[in-house]
């Protein structure tokens, strides 16, 4: 179990020497745990690093010297003259007659272990107290936290010492990586960065973007505000594609800024039948609603048509003897208007409710002649109950799908996968302004083409693939029709991509709300503050090496502080995560910018207000508050 404890504010300077004794070994000790006494110029602070150097330690069959390096878990300090019993009267006399005595500082510390071989080994003997405790030099500890750096992942530093970098064994992203921590943590910032590595090692990435944060890789951190074109660029720019739902109005970063992008659309024709009532958000439970559903687009494949959503919906309103508009209005749209009459859209098999809607719908119908060269289908000239029933359920399923055509992702082509998969590329594809369903579905459609390939020996190069706000799309603590249309696939791939070449990379602040599956096949966590308890239980269900000393303490992690569980890191280990190069997307606002820009604008336009004829005159209403 491993026990951490959160980081000071400040950190201590870097010492160098380890020459002089900080303490020494008292009372009992243990192979994981040791009390040394220290004094007050000398004692480490809480996380520091020290070492026993010539430790006595069996390695393998034989007894040898060892330089052991342990963790300073807490420090205590005690004046005898000032006990806890004293009251105040007490303690101000003995402070006024300097009857003070000097502190006696101790500190608790936790075995981390040895290297042996360039692996670290758990110490089996104890620490013989009077032996002298050092503070651990940089050099030994870079020797436990780095590797080399052609071919490893530089994360940041270490919290407590600015001067040891922490680099990442890429092999630990073998068995899945989760990067996990409460909202404005820095997950996103530490994303990029891992990615910026990984990419320059030679990996093949696509990022599921749901919010834009990705997007502005391509430029330098200082370049962020600046229009692509005049933004210098990260060293693998060159190497990261963008997609973009076409048509998304009011976009955080407008193309100018992002750089060139390619569309991203699903041919819509691709979907089967039950994929379309998914994304059109149709209940499971309606399956004549789904039924309508599969029969039309059944009668457009045999048609051999390249559907999209408009073509699916007036096919419907066709068999439904309906005009299209009929179903503009969307199902949630539709409640104001059930107020004002029987209109309000059925969800599910109720009869009675459908058969009320439908009526709604044909009051307010004046022509249910369709359209002139589309297919006649007999429409409202069918006569007898069952034809009436289907026609019904053609005209609900109208509704839903007509919401269809508000996704601009519903295209005539889909995006290639062959690009997404060549050697060292990443792309980001910026779902932001697109429904969660598109989201669940390019999940499902990206991991199961992807595990088709690999499965069938045809993927090469191994690709990880970034799931930005996981538990939307593996949801879990809930029913099971909470699933997604990816949940399965993700958890296949969770379960057996490794073998394949296809390695999740899940990231989520909600760890209580994403199926415990998925968590616990991701062997390796980068875990950042977390405050809330359900989550904090959900991380330690998930992985057996999160013990409760490090769930404690987790709140106490600054933004931008780390903590590497798994195969990443030798040991676990503290880290300050910077060096990221490329802009961030969905950094912070600068709210004191923000309200700067707007207090420029009020004024401006008050000024002008005055300036102007109709500015002079009297107003009515409120009175302004001069800014
Ligand atoms: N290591 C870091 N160094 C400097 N700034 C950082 C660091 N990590 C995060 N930040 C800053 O903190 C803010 C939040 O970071 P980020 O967007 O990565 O958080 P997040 O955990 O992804 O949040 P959310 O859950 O809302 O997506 C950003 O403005 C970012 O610039
Ligand atoms: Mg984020």
């Amino acid at each position: 179990m491993v026990q951490l404890f959160a980081p000071s504010d400040s950190p201590p300077a870097a010492p160098e020497s380890s020459e002089q004794p900080i303490g020494f070994v008292i009372g009992r000790s243990s192979p994981q745990s040791f009390v040394f006494v220290s004094d007050e110029e000398t004692v480490p602070p809480r996380l520091e690093y020290v070492v026993i150097h010539g430790a006595r330690e069996q390695v393998d069959d034989t007894f040898r010297s060892v330089d052991l390096l342990a963790q300073v878990t807490g420090i205590r300090a005690e004046v005898l003259t000032l006990g806890e019993d004293l009251d105040y009267a007490e303690a101000q006399t003995v402070v006024s007659q300097n009857a003070t005595l000097p502190p006696r500082v101790q500190a608790e510390a936790t075995v981390l272990g040895y290297l042996q071989d360039g692996v670290v080994r758990q110490a089996r003997m104890m620490v013989l107290p009077g032996t002298p405790v050092h503070t651990a030099p940089d050099a030994l500890l870079r020797a436990f936290f780095s590797r080399d750096e052609a071919s490893s992942i530089t994360l940041g530093t270490l919290i407590n010492r600015r001067g040891v970098d922490v680099r990442l064994d890429p092999n630990g992203l073998s068995r899945h990586l989760a990067i996990i921590a409460q909202t404005g943590a820095g997950k996103s910032y530490l994303a990029g960065k891992l990615l910026e590595d990984l990419l320059g090692l030679g990996a093949t990435i696509v990022v599921l973007d749901p919010n834009s944060d990705y997007v502005q890789l391509r430029k330098t951190q200082a370049d962020a505000d600046r229009p692509y074109h005049y933004a210098n660029k990260t060293p693998h720019a060159d190497r990261i594609s963008v997609l973009r739902v076409p048509g998304i109005e009011g976009r955080r970063y407008t193309d100018e800024f992002v750089g060139p992008t390619e569309d991203y659309t699903i041919r819509f024709a691709e979907l089967d039948a039950d994929d379309i009532a998914d994304v059109a958000g149709v209940p499971t439970t309606a399956s004549r609603i789904r039924d309508a559903i599969t029969q039309s687009v059944a009668r457009l494949r045999h048609l051999n048509v390249d559907f999209v959503p408009r073509d699916l919906a007036q096919d419907l309103a066709d068999f439904a003897g309906v005009p299209l508009d009929e179903g503009a209005t969307s199902p949630e749209e539709s409640s104001d208007q059930a107020a004002s009459g029987p209109i309000e859209p059925p969800d599910g098999d109720d009869t009675a409710a459908s058969e009320a809607w439908l009526e709604g719908l044909q009051a307010l119908s004046t022509d249910s002649e369709p359209p002139a060269g589309r297919p006649q289908y007999g429409g409202g000239g069918m006569p007898g109950s069952e034809d009436a029933d289907l026609r019904r359920d053609a005209r609900n399923a109208l509704r839903y799908v007509r919401r269809l055509e508000r996704y601009p992702v519903w295209g005539h082509t889909t995006v290639n996968i062959e690009r997404l998969i060549e050697p060292m590329r990443t792309t980001i594809i910026d779902l932001a302004g697109t429904e969660k369903v598109v989201m669940a579905y390019t999940a499902e459609w990206l991991l199961s083409h992807l595990w088709e390939r690999a499965l069938g020996g045809r993927l090469r190069w191994p690709v990880f693939v970034v799931l930005e706000e996981a538990h939307n799309l593996v949801p879990g603590g809930g029913p099971r029709d909470q699933q997604t249309k990816a949940s399965r696939i993700i958890n296949t791939v969770a379960a057996e991509g490794r073998k394949f070449g296809v390695y999740l990379i899940v990231i989520t602040q909600r760890p209580s709300k994403i199926a415990d599956d998925t968590l616990s096949q991701c062997a390796s966590q980068l875990i950042m503050r977390l405050t809330n308890p359900d989550d904090q239980k959900a991380v330690q269900r998930a992985s057996e090496v999160v013990s409760q000393g490090l769930l404690s303490n987790l709140p106490g992690l600054n933004q931008g502080e780390v903590v590497t569980l798994g195969r990443l890191t030798r040991i676990p280990a503290m880290v300050k995560v910077s060096g990221r190069q490329g802009a961030e997307g969905g950094a912070d606002r600068d709210l004191v910018q923000d309200f700067q820009a707007a207090h420029r604008e009020a004024t401006a336009q008050q000024a002008f207000d005055r300036g102007s004829p109709s500015g002079n005159l009297p107003r009515s209403g409120p009175k302004r508050i001069p800014l």
